[in-house]
């Protein structure tokens, strides 16, 4: 271990303090090493999901096939985190053009929706339910619009060669896991009430359970049309139709025409360098890639290599770098078509310098107010994880929000409806499900897309594919991405150990650092002297990554041990 030396500047008590806390270390999840295989790699959150991304990559589909099957495989298996009913950004790798690309299909704000929707008209107080249940909460989805948009883009397998496999599931069933089992159990008493979801998701009266075969019909005949049509009768058709009666008879407001208006669009990637190594993530509505920029930005001016791996020192430091990130996120970020934002200034090295002079490498100091990145702009303008054996990479992040998103169900079409409108500031200074705030910037209007953590990433070192990430977890995302960068590029792990490593996150309000239990007592102690307000929490984030290994041309993947995820390669070496 390495002990403080007081000639940094450091104090009688906090010295004593290191000494008598000498086991810095954390008790990492127990170790297993990452699937392994040579002509590419899958890593999703369910095993069906990875076996149907493996079978694409098999018959010659490229990362984006295979990462699309994947997304529609979820879609039957894991209803409650993402769907047909919600949204989603990727960020594609073509090794073609080398290049970057991202593309939203985020939920959007119905034209009809009102800064004051989840306000009581009388009181003006908020109304946090009507943003989380029922028909209000949901937003456009823009799942499906968003893997047509993808597959046509860059697709290389017909599409509906592509959607087959979830096709299957959802016609021939699967049988329920534990996480399923247990999230529809939660759900039980609203459920019940809907004999349509009853009919699908229950048996004898009571939800399914574990290794018992889930079928939905209603769900395999809306992808097959989907497969067919390319999201015409999903957006304009008669699935259309079902979507806003469903979405009207629970209270909500989304129109015909919303869905017909929807639409995808491509952006300019958030570009950035760490320790020499270049990646992109996804640029604001999603808040991902800028804050993950400025927080390895932050990081960068630290030796971190030099501190020990996984101390309470190198916590500190990586707390008041989140706790910086996230002040920044509540007050600068939010659809830029709709408020214009300091990008280049808040992942500019120089603006990140300047944050990181408020830092006190000892004690605990949150930050007054949010930085000027303005000052740093320039003046001109301006989780599915699959790497192929081409070196395209695509990192998919969907989502209906949180479990089963509004809990409104499309029973012709077998989906559940995402609850993303939470995502926005929908009181002043109110916080979403996730405890996170967000401004002004981030108000309702309507046609606006509400402001996003998911950040699907793409990495290069040397200029050759590295690493393809992402997570999920709300705000819990953007730190749970940034430590599997610093655990690879600082600490030297590989892929499984870098994702299963006890996390910390800080999202600067409420005044928490939050800790996975695997963060041993002393480290916790120690950050507690340093005055964080350490709230310790079992574990969150299921992360999925892919690395590829240039010098051994080798595909290396990993799911996070927290979750039912698998990681599968085409042409296996190593399988666990
Ligand atoms: O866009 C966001 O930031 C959230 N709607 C993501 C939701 C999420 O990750 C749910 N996972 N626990």
């Amino acid at each position: 271990m390495k002990f403080i030396s007081p000639k940094s500047g450091y104090n009688l008590q906090f010295i004593i303090c290191n000494l008598l806390f000498t086991f810095h270390t954390v008790s990492l999840a127990a170790y297993r090493l990452p699937v392994c295989a040579r002509a590419g790699m899958a890593a999703t959150p369910h095993p069906l999901a990875t076996e149907a991304s493996v079978q694409i990559l098999d018959k010659g589909g490229n990362a984006v096939d295979a990462a699309l099957a994947a997304a529609f495989a979820l879609s039957v298996v894991e209803q409650y985190h993402s769907g047909l009913g919600g949204g989603e950004f990727a960020v594609v790798w073509s090794a073609k053009d080398e290049k970057a690309y991202a593309l939203d299909a985020r939920e959007c704000a119905p034209a009809g929706a009102s800064a004051e929707m989840y306000l009581d008209p009388e009181t003006q107080n908020p109304l946090p339910d009507k943003s989380w249940r029922g028909g209000l909460a949901v937003g456009v989805p823009g799942s499906v619009a968003g893997r047509v948009e993808l597959h046509r883009r860059f697709g290389k397998l017909p599409f509906k060669e592509i959607l087959q496999p979830a096709v299957k599931l959802a016609r021939a069933g699967f049988p329920l896991d534990r996480y399923y089992a247990d999230r529809l159990n939660g759900q039980r008493d609203r459920f019940a009430n809907d004999s349509n979801i009853v009919k699908v998701f229950f048996r004898r009266n009571r939800p399914l359970e574990p290794g018992e075969i889930l079928v939905q019909t209603a769900l395999a005949s809306t992808l097959e049309q989907i497969a067919l049509d390319a999201g015409q009768a999903f957006y304009r058709g008669k699935q259309a139709a079902h979507i806003v009666a469903a979405v009207n008879k629970s209270g909500g407001i989304i129109t015909k025409q919303d869905l017909t208006d929807y639409k995808t669009i491509w952006r300019e990637p958030v570009k950035f360098t760490y320790r020499g190594i270049e990646g992109w993530s996804m640029p604001p509505p999603s808040s991902g890639g800028v804050c993950i920029a400025l927080a390895l930005n932050i990081l960068e001016g630290y030796p971190l290599n030099y501190i020990e791996n996984y101390s309470s020192e190198y916590y500190h430091l990586l707390a008041s770098t989140f706790e910086r990130v996230f002040i920044d996120r509540a007050e600068w970020l939010a659809d830029p078509d709709f408020v214009p934002q300091p990008i280049g200034g808040m992942t500019s090295k120089l603006y990140a310098d300047s944050l990181r002079k408020g830092i006190d490498k000892q004690f605990h100091i949150p930050p007054k107010s949010a930085g000027d990145p303005w000052l740093y702009e320039p003046i001109n303008t301006s989780h599915i994880s699959v790497i192929d054996h081409a070196g395209n990479m695509c990192a998919i992040t969907t989502s209906v929000n949180t479990a089963f998103g509004s809990l409104v169900f499309v029973p012709e079409l077998g989906i559940f409806l995402n609850n993303t409108m939470d995502d926005f500031a929908t009181a002043p200074s109110a916080a979403n499900q996730f405890d996170l705030a967000s401004g002004e910037v981030n108000g309702i209007t309507s046609g606006k897309r509400p402001l996003s953590s998911m950040s699907p990433t793409v990495l290069l070192k040397d200029g050759r594919p590295f690493l393809c990430l992402g997570s999920v977890g709300g705000p819990r995302i953007i730190t749970s991405v940034v430590q599997m960068i610093v655990n690879i590029v600082d600490f030297g792990v590989d892929i499984q150990a870098a994702i299963d490593a006890p996390r910390l996150h800080c999202q600067w309000k409420p005044d928490a650092l939050y800790v996975e239990s695997a963060i041993s007592p002393d480290i916790i102690s120690n950050l507690i002297l340093r005055k964080w307000n350490v709230v310790k929490e079992k574990t969150w984030s299921l992360s999925q990554g892919v690395m590829f290994d240039t010098e051994k041309s080798l595909f290396y993947g990993a799911s996070d041990a927290r979750g039912v995820g698998t990681a599968g390669g085409s042409a296996m070496i190593d399988s666990r």
